[in-house]
């Protein structure tokens, strides 16, 4: 097995897709917006998945895939339980970073920024536009607390369907974060290990560019 790791090499020769330029432009965030929307145009299976990692109050980090669920001029947005792990990180320490990964294009994108929650009334709007089994299934999980078997899990879903059996209200520790970044780093992949390395970073509200060293 280890010998079939080390066998794996995986040059990057992608050049019709993207050499990334001097002329990224100066908002990272228009600039994800057109690798997002070639993820999408692309075969790359769930470009919408990115981890985050978030950090405990005695310093552990950890992470685990979201969806992104909105794109502004500002930031990104997923959606979770506010007691999850997650949450809980959140809560203590808002430093997060976000990572995708499309490897049809050979390209890496990494965020570093702070989250905080969203409004209400935006968690509710989507909450609103879920299917009826994944509002149910926000109340009914007790996002990272320990589960004694599945059957409770099942059961806890069956109660609740009987208590909310038209609307169901989004639960009050369920909603959006959104991320706010403060570094934005886009990777291209290139050939021999001399890949592209454009990093965006926030001074004084303005951002600055630069390369790094692949
Ligand atoms: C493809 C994929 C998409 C996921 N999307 C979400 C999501 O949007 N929100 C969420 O809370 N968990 C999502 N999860 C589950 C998380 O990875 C994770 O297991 C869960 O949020 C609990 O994480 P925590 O205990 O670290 O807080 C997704 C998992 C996968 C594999």
């Amino acid at each position: 097995m280890e010998d079939f790791l080390h066998r794996m090499r995986n040059d990057h020769h992608n050049f019709d897709k993207g050499v990334l330029s001097d002329h990224v432009g100066n908002n990272p965030l228009a600039f994800f917006r057109t690798w997002y929307k070639e993820a999408f145009d692309s075969t790359q299976a769930e470009p919408h998945a990115m981890s985050i990692a978030t950090v405990s109050a005695d310093g552990k980090p950890s992470s685990r895939i979201v969806y992104l669920k909105e794109l502004s001029e500002e930031g990104f947005v997923f959606y979770t339980n506010y007691h999850s792990q997650k949450g809980k990180d959140l809560d203590q320490n808002p430093a997060i970073c976000a990572l995708f990964f499309w490897n049809v294009l050979e390209r890496q994108v990494r965020i570093e920024g702070v989250a905080h929650k969203i409004d209400e009334a935006t968690s509710d709007a989507y909450f609103a536009s879920r299917p009826r089994e994944s509002q149910l299934g926000a109340w009914a999980s007790h996002q990272s607390d320990l589960l004694e078997n599945r059957e409770s899990l099942q059961s806890r879903l069956e109660a609740l369907s009987e208590k909310y059996p038209n609307e169901v209200p989004r639960p009050p520790h369920w909603g959006g974060y959104f991320i706010v970044p403060e570094s934005i780093e886009f990777w291209q992949g290139r050939p021999s290990r001399l890949h592209d390395r454009i990093v965006f970073e926030k001074q004084n509200d303005s951002w600055t560019v630069f390369r790094k060293n692949p």
